[in-house]
């Protein structure tokens, strides 16, 4: 069997696209011409099919703490200790244990609880820049959206809502490829926060309420309970892998709409297509465009021979546009009726499958259809500008939209 190294396979370096149209043109040459590509770390699975089997496939692992090593994080500092608690990072029986107390507190009833809070934050900002007929999307919608709802989740007081929006900016430093350059105001706003939730992880042990933090204390399985420290953690994972993807996702999302007038004069006329409307922006735009892994034994890959400790990348981004299991793939559908065997890939998949999935689709969905309602003619009003090549997550740092 040809080894991976010795192939001739398409170069994808998808930061050198700086359009997601751009980015969706070179993975579907990809595909047509190779099972494979070949990227910066190693080898990336283009294929629906491959992406599916290997996010179950145990032979790779997730990218643990080889992370934070590379992008600078010092063994044993205190962002290193919080990171080795977080989910993401985690493998084996700690990632089964923890993800399964979390699980616990973490339930369908908390995530509906959250639908009035969520509604009300759109709101609130659509408020403020409806009369104007235009804004940039991204501090005026997107920014903003997703703290006050975690806030209200995990149960921090409104109050300090402006706090966990400037210590989750700081804390996001951590998942940067040159994170180690940030560690001061990373650990800064992680000391802050720690203080904040040690008070608050007190006074809901002595009174419980019926917020995240109170069920996660309460948690337990088989006398086992969470940690002070991993409690800390926990609160620290939510801001983290639950707000810049958010936020981000939302801008794709109005992006893709702004792009599509046809399909946003249809899911005007026809409410009731919200829910599957999400699906599909999520599907053509999305903000985790690619998982990465590691294999932890030798394995093939598209008919090729990929070593241990090789870099595999898994592009959710490239399956999600597969023709070959969507036949029409290549299209913004917001009616669309998905095939048998579909499966969507911006939530990834296997044992590290987005906890918060359900949150973000009641987040997107709520955003959509307040949104939808006030928006009539919705249309891109200048240049929209993607996150800067290298990010980890893909979006937009300027969008501007008009509408009326
Ligand atoms: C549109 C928004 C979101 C997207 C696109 C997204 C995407 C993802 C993806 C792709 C993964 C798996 C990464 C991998 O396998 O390498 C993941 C994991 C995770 N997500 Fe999300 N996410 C979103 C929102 C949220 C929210 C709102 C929360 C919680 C409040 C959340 C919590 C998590 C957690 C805890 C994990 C780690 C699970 C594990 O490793 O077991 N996510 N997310």
């Amino acid at each position: 069997m040809t080894t991976y190294a010795e192939a001739d396979l398409p170069q994808l370096f998808p930061g050198t696209v700086n359009t997601a149209e751009g980015a969706r043109a070179l993975f579907a040459d990809a595909r047509a011409s190779a099972t494979i590509g070949r990227g910066a770390f190693g080898p990336i699975a283009i294929h629906h099919h491959d992406v599916v089997e290997l996010l179950r496939d145990k032979r790779l692992r997730g990218p643990g703490m080889d992370f934070a090593r590379v992008s600078g994080i010092p063994e044993g500092s205190r962002a290193w200790k919080r990171q080795e608690q977080i989910l993401l990072f985690m493998e084996g029986d700690d990632h089964h244990r923890l993800r399964r107390l979390v699980s616990k507190a973490f339930t369908p009833k908390a995530v509906e609880a959250l639908r009035p809070t969520t509604r009300a934050t759109i709101a609130g900002l659509l408020d403020a820049v409806i009369d104007a007929g235009s804004c940039d999307a991204v501090p005026a919608l997107c920014e903003p959206f997703p703290i006050p709802i975690i806030c209200a989740l995990v149960g921090i007081e409104p109050d300090r809502v402006a706090d966990m929006s400037r210590w989750a900016s700081s804390i996001l430093q951590s998942l940067r490829l040159d994170a180690g350059a940030y560690l001061a105001e990373i650990e800064q706003a992680q000391a802050e926060l720690d203080d904040y939730l040690d008070v608050l992880i007190d006074e809901r042990r002595a009174a419980p309420r019926d917020d995240l933090l109170s069920n996660l204390i309460l948690a337990e399985e088989e006398g086992d309970r969470l940690s002070r420290s991993e409690l800390q953690s926990v609160v620290a994972m939510m801001l983290v892998a639950g707000t810049d993807t958010t936020r981000n996702q939302l801008s794709n999302m109005i992006h893709t709409f702004a792009e599509h007038p046809d399909q946003w004069a249809l899911l005007r006329s026809r409410p009731d297509l919200v829910p599957n409307a999400v699906e599909e922006a999520i599907r053509w735009e999305p903000a985790t465009e690619a998982l990465p892994r590691v294999a932890a034994e030798p394995l093939e890959i598209g008919g090729y021979h990929v070593e241990a400790g090789s870099i595999v990348v898994l592009m959710s981004m490239s399956a999600n546009h597969d023709t070959a299991v969507m036949a029409d793939a290549d299209v913004f559908d917001i009616a669309r009726e998905t095939p048998a065997g579909w499966h969507l890939l911006t939530f990834g998949g296997g044992i590290h499958y987005c906890l918060g999935a359900s949150l973000a689709r009641l987040e997107l969905t709520e955003a959509l259809a307040e949104l939808s309602s006030r928006l009539p003619g919705l249309r891109p009003a200048g240049e929209a500008v993607t996150n800067p090549p290298g990010s980890v997550i893909a979006g937009y740092t300027t969008l501007p939209i008009a509408w009326g």
